[in-house]
Formats: structure tokens, C-alpha cells, sequence
């Protein structure tokens, strides 16, 4: 036993969990450390990105205050994103701090969603301070549609770093967004792939997130189409495991491995929705597919006391939206204007 899966003692927890309007828990933050990415992908950015200026970008001392603050409200799981969190200068030091809270178990888990470039150098320290899974995006095996698919970047590198995240001993899950046009035709072989260096893999719809050079609708690919084809093939088997978003799992009977499907377009999970998200320039947004917001930056820099930020979070969460409202029939017009590399997928 780590000593991460250690019980916390009970007055180490505050009770004062957070509950939106419609009595749902919140108990998973992500957060957006950095807008920035060494990638460009191009359902996701577009290639001339304008980033932020510093100043607008919470510090890696707010990022640490507010997240400890969800913390003491009752988040248990935090995933860090971005942009590419492992980009952000002083990354390690935040996950560092943001550990202490793994050590005395008050939070469950530290994970992240990287695009794996830099998971070669990360992995031992990221093992090491109690990181026990992380999600790696990868949409094909081939490197030149992946250098396409990403503007520049090298499948080798992220392959390397994929291995050393697995040899620090961290579980490693495949992130691939289907896509009609790019890697329909190859979503079996990324299964197996995964599947047999004992990677679990979530296929991702895309979602109307920011302007971004294409046009999505032609590359959008139903999952429920994609499902009902592997199941021709392969058997499926429903897994319970629910984890408070719109991923449902499977496991594939002849490989042994997980297969998770993400489809906000076509599902409605809203109502067991567990999760809040809290951008780089601090912006709290409680539901991925709308533009509702709170702004908690302006709230820590106008010098307030945690309970002057618990107050914001809790107005914030209170108002929740009840669902969201995605429509890729809407041509190349995102539904949501913020990119995910804001907000934080
Ligand atoms: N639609 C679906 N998935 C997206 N991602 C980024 N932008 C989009 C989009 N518009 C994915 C990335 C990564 C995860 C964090 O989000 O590929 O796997
Ligand atoms: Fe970077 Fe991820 Fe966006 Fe690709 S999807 S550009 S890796 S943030």
C-alpha cells in the first residue's frame, strides 16, 4: 500500500460539501493550468492561435489556493488539463503542492490529460508524487496523418512517453476523438493497440468547442454507429463503472481491455453530472456545453479570504446548469465559443 491510499483522519475533512441547485454533488474539479499547447490539432485549435498574455493566467500559486479550496469543500478527484498542462512552466511544482492533499487523503485522486510530448520527462516525478493514472490523447498509428492531425507533432515521442508513463508504473488511458474522414477505418487496430500494452481507450465525439480552421460536421462519426460495428465483430460487455461523466465503459471480450465511449452529442448524462471545471484565468464553469461563468479571479485578486472565494464557488455551483445543449448541426459555428484548450476537456 501507498502511503496515497491511506484513510484520512475524519477531522481532516470539512463536511461543507459542495451541492448544486438541483442537489447534485460536486466532487471532481478539472483545471485548466495553461491555455497554451506544443500541439495544434485541428479539431481542437486553430493554427494561428492568439494565447494568452501571462497576466490573464492565474499563478501557480492561485491555481494551487483555489484548488485547495474545492479540496476543503469536498472535491475528492482533480484532473489537471489544458492546453497541455505538462507545457506550463512550473507545472511540477504546482502538482507537488496539490500532492499534499493526496498524502493526508483528503482527495483521492491527481490525474491529468496530457498529450503525452512530454510524458517521457514527467513520468518517474509524476509516479513519484502519487499520480496514478493519466489520460494520453492519441487519434491513430499512423505518423504522418498524426503529424497532419496535430500540425507538426512526432507519434514516436508520444509513443515514448506513453511507455515511460507505463513504466513509472502509472496507468495510462488513450484518449482518440473519432473522426469520419481521418481514422474511422483504423478505430479496431487503436483498440488493439491499446489494448494489448494494457491501456484502457475512450473514443471522444467531437464537440463544437471554439473556432477552429475546419469545418467539424464533415468529420463528425456517430459512436453509436462505430459501437454497433465493433459489436459485429467483437463482444461488448457493458461495465457498470460510472463515473459521474459521459463516458460508458465496455470491455472487449477478446482483448480483455476497457473501451470507453464519450458522447456528449448523442447522450444526455447530465443528470448524474458530478463535475465543475475552473479555467486557467480562473473562470469556474459548471457545465462544459454552456457559457455559464463565475468569475473566481477577480474574486482573488480583489484580495478575498477563503471564505470571500468559498462564497463565489458556492454561488457558482448553486447555478449549475441543469444540461447541456451541443448541436454539431450548426456547420463549422461552435455551440460553445471558449476552445477546450481553455476550459480544459
Ligand atoms: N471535440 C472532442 N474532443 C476534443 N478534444 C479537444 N478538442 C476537442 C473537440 N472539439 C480532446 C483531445 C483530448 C481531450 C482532452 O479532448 O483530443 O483527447
Ligand atoms: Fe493540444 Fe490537446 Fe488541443 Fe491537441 S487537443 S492541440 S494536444 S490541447
Amino acid at each position: 500500500m501507498t502511503p496515497y491510499d491511506a484513510s484520512p483522519p475524519a477531522q481532516s475533512r470539512q463536511t461543507a460539501a459542495l451541492t448544486d441547485g438541483l442537489g447534485r454533488k460536486v466532487t471532481y474539479l478539472r483545471v485548466s493550468v495553461t491555455d497554451r499547447c506544443d500541439l495544434r490539432c485541428v479539431y481542437c485549435m486553430a493554427e494561428h492561435m492568439t494565447f494568452l498574455p501571462k497576466a490573464e493566467v492565474l499563478s501557480l500559486e492561485e491555481l494551487d489556493r483555489v484548488a485547495s479550496v474545492f479540496v476543503g469543500l469536498g472535491v475528492r478527484k482533480i484532473r489537471l488539463t489544458g492546453g497541455e498542462p505538462l507545457v506550463r512552466k512550473g507545472v511540477m511544482t504546482l502538482i507537488e503542492r496539490l500532492s499534499r492533499h493526496l498524502k493526508n487523503g483528503a482527495l483521492e485522486e491527481l490525474t491529468l490529460t496530457t498529450n503525452g510530448t512530454r510524458l517521457a520527462a514527467f513520468a518517474t516525478d509524476l509516479a513519484r508524487l502519487g499520480i496514478r493514472r493519466v489520460n494520453v490523447s492519441m487519434d491513430t498509428l499512423d505518423p504522418d496523418l498524426f503529424k497532419r492531425l496535430t500540425r507538426g507533432g512526432s507519434l514516436a515521442q508520444v509513443q515514448a512517453g506513453i511507455a515511460a508513463a507505463a513504466a513509472a508504473g502509472l496507468k495510462v488511458k488513450i484518449n482518440a476523438v473519432a473522426l469520419a474522414r481521418d481514422n474511422a477505418a483504423e478505430i479496431p487496430e487503436l483498440i488493439r493497440w491499446a489494448h494489448e500494452r494494457g491501456h484502457g481507450i475512450t473514443l471522444i465525439e467531437t464537440m463544437p468547442m471554439g473556432e477552429v480552421d475546419e469545418d467539424r460536421t464533415d468529420q463528425f462519426l456517430s459512436l453509436a454507429a462505430v459501437r454497433a460495428e465493433l459489436a459485429s465483430y467483437w463482444t461488448l460487455k457493458d461495465l457498470p463503472l460510472n463515473t459521474g461523466g459521459p463516458a460508458r465503459y465496455v470491455e472487449v471480450a477478446e482483448t480483455g481491455g476497457k473501451l470507453g465511449f464519450i458522447t456528449p452529442m448523442t447522450h444526455n448524462f447530465c443528470e448524474g453530472c458530478n463535475r465543475v471545471r475552473l479555467t486557467c484565468t480562473g473562470t469556474l464553469h459548471t457545465c462544459l456545453g454552456q457559457e455559464d461563468a463565475t468569475d473566481l479571479r477577480a474574486v482573488l485578486r480583489a484580495g478575498a479570504d477563503d471564505a470571500g472565494l468559498i462564497a463565489a464557488i458556492a454561488g457558482g455551483v448553486d447555478s449549475k446548469p441543469k444540461g447541456h445543449d451541443f448541436r454539431i448541426d450548426r456547420g463549422s459555428a461552435p455551440s460553445v465559443s471558449r476552445h477546450m484548450s481553455t476550459t480544459g476537456g
